[in-house]
């Protein structure tokens, strides 16, 4: 049973420094380059959360060595043409779209059938959007309904470079051609709408025969086939998305002060932080590095007297896309309506979450409007919750679970959040952080 939490108190003020576990994204990309790399790579403050294990099991699946040991986690990767397995494997990618789609990248050459299922909330989720670009590679997809998981696929030892337009600023569909472009002979050409760029920063760190040229609103990146990759050991920084929460909540606890230690701020990331100083939040970057093409830093936050309502540009969207449901909290608290617009990729997250957003806001009293791509909050500066909530049934979204409590330890009220094992998938650590927080 995975269980639920009551919270019937508001979080008293803190003045504290935290460390967050590692960046998902990230320990994700990680674990899949190490595995088609010649050698030993080792990685530490590797995530360990559901996702980054199902990628881990995922890997040794394809007859990877790993070892995990407390500390460290180190990957015999066997060369780019090192998998190893027997026709018809199924990997479970289980609530991870990351792993399910990126790996179908790196399994384009093989002409073995490979099967992909995952939870019941993966398995309602699009990939149409990666098994269309992959057969233009050459790649034969089946799906359910056409559009979801389970799915199969069987490559190509016959592959064809692809001409790629990436319009809806996914990082998964982007990595995943640029995983099959690694692969294809010749060049393959993305167009790209902005959105996270671990994968090209790793490739580049890596001196891979890729090209990125940045241009106002899209980026265009040349990939070729590659013969070799060498092992990478790399130290995962913080996670920014799971930092979210504990900025959000310094944000909602007046005279609170929090510093996040070593998080990644890669400049594709830091939409909330661009978002929230537009609300009148004071946040710094201090100790700022660059650690193998990524900036990290620690980060520093206040809470403020007052927050402004915001018009949201769009073109910060895709780099808060994992932290919107906390971006409503902040707007529910602020003077003004916001408005928060072309935000259609958010219902197709791990649970439709411009729906739950509204859900919950409504829950807590608080006015939206919602449309299927857009959302107005009417926010109450004053916001004092007296009532009992439920937060239920939401396809145990992670997100959803840790938005609810930040909601719950800043607003007040009586809350019963079901499906606690939820945070298993992103943030095993989160409800120790909030304990550290309360004492
Ligand atoms: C991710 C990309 C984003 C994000 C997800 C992680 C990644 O998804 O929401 O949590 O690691 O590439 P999309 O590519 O679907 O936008």
């Amino acid at each position: 049973m995975s269980g639920s939490i009551l919270i019937k108190k508001k979080i008293s003020r803190y003045n504290k420094s935290i460390t967050v576990s590692g960046d998902k994204s990230i320990s994700i990309r990680w674990v899949l380059f190490s595995s088609i790399a010649d050698g030993i790579s080792e990685g530490q403050n590797l995530l360990r959360s559901e996702d980054v294990l199902a990628a881990i099991d995922a890997i040794r699946k394809l007859g990877i060595k790993v070892q995990l040991t407390k500390k460290s986690c180190t990957i015999h990767g066997k060369g780019i043409n090192g998998y190893r397995y027997k026709n018809n494997l199924k990997i479970n990618a289980k609530n991870s779209g990351t792993l399910a789609r990126l790996i179908l990248g790196l399994l384009i050459n093989s002409t073995k059938t490979i099967n992909i299922v995952g939870d019941k909330s993966l398995s309602k989720r699009d990939f149409k959007r990666v098994a269309v670009p992959l057969s233009n590679f050459g790649a034969k997809f089946k799906l359910k309904k056409n559009k979801n998981l389970p799915l199969s696929m069987r490559g190509s030892s016959d592959l064809k470079p692809y001409k790629y337009f990436e319009n809806r600023g996914s990082a998964q569909c982007k990595s995943a051609v640029i995983f099959a472009g690694m692969r294809a002979p010749g060049l393959t050409t993305i167009k790209a709408k902005k959105s996270r760029n671990h994968t090209e920063l790793l490739c580049k760190y890596l001196k891979l025969p890729i090209t990125i040229k940045n241009k106002k609103n899209y980026d265009e990146i040349k990939v070729r086939k590659i013969e070799k990759i060498k092992p990478l050991n790399y130290k995962i920084p913080s996670d920014i998305s799971s930092s979210a929460f504990f900025i959000v909540l310094t944000v909602l606890t007046p005279g609170s002060k929090l510093t996040i230690k070593n998080v990644n701020i890669n400049p594709s990331r830091i939409g909330i932080i661009k978002i929230l100083k537009k609300m009148g939040v004071k946040i710094k970057f201090e100790n700022k590095k660059i650690y193998k093409g990524e900036k990290n830093a620690d980060i520093k936050i206040l809470s403020p007297k007052n927050l402004n309502g915001i018009n949201c540009p769009s073109k910060l969207n895709s780099g808060a896309i994992d932290e919107f449901l906390v971006i409503f909290l902040v707007a529910a608290k602020a003077k003004g309506v916001s408005y928060f617009k072309n935000l259609s990729e958010l219902n197709e997250k791990e649970s439709p979450r411009l729906k739950w957003g509204a859900k919950i806001l409504n829950k807590m009293g608080i006015k939206t409007i919602i449309n299927k791509d857009s959302i107005k909050i009417y926010g109450n500066p004053n916001l004092n919750i007296n009532k009992k909530i439920v937060i239920k049934n939401y396809l145990k979204d992670h997100r959803v679970f840790m938005t609810s409590v930040i909601a719950a330890l800043s607003f007040g009220g009586t809350w019963n959040i079901h499906d606690k094992n939820s945070i298993q998938t992103s943030f095993p650590n989160f409800l120790n952080i909030i304990n550290e927080l309360k004492k």
